[in-house]
């Protein structure tokens, strides 16, 4: 049997998994598509570290933003510097406590103790869905009718992340069901 499984493996591109010796920090790998993300790592070789801390949102727009910046400026400085790949991806609706309905009281506090409620307004939620009744159509917004699960998203980091797109590099990839073409 483990000569069979030895002999199987060597037929394998990467028996070793799709990261194998590679080292991961993910940032916000507590729950959420972070979580996944880690998990999936951690399943192909890679040596995960993983951080996470509850924070606000006061920067959120601003980050976003610079994070694309961000991305095309380690691709044209440190590819040729150091060979490094940098891509990031903008997801579309993905199902964590940040999409789910406000009312189910998804909650994160500040550093001054304020409290933020997370999440979508349920009316809101309810109307991306595509209503309810003989009109409802699922998510008419997302050609794929529906959002991603938090597995689904981490494996879109995973494939950008591998080597099977070891010659894509300074792009922000939409992960989003086809959402806003
Ligand atoms: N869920 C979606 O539909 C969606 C859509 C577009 C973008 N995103 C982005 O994807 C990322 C993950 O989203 P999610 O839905 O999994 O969220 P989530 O709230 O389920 O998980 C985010 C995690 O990040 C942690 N965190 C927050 N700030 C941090 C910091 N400064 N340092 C370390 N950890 C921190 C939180 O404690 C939490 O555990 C976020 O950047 C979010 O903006 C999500």
């Amino acid at each position: 049997m483990a000569h069979r499984l030895a002999q199987i493996s060597s037929h394998l591109n990467y028996p070793q998994g799709l990261l194998a010796n590679q080292v991961a920090i993910i940032t916000g790998a507590g729950q959420g598509i972070g979580a996944e993300t880690a998990k999936l790592f951690a399943n192909e070789g890679a040596k995960v570290v993983i951080a996470d801390i509850d924070a606000g949102q006061a920067n959120y727009a601003l980050a976003k933003a610079g994070v694309v910046g961000l991305t095309r400026t380690i691709a044209k400085e440190w590819g040729p510097a150091f060979g490094v790949r940098s891509n990031t991806i903008a997801f579309g609706h993905v199902q964590t406590r940040l999409t789910a309905a406000k009312e189910k009281g998804a909650f994160i506090t500040t550093p001054d103790g304020t409290k933020v409620a997370l999440g979508i307004p349920g009316k809101q939620l309810e109307s991306r869905q595509g209503g309810v009744g003989e009109q409802k159509q699922t998510y008419p917004d997302i050609p794929l009718g529906r959002p991603a699960s938090p597995e689904e998203a981490a494996k879109s980091v995973l494939a950008v992340a591998s080597p099977l797109f070891s010659y894509v590099t300074g792009e922000t990839i939409r992960v989003t069901g086809g959402r806003n073409m």
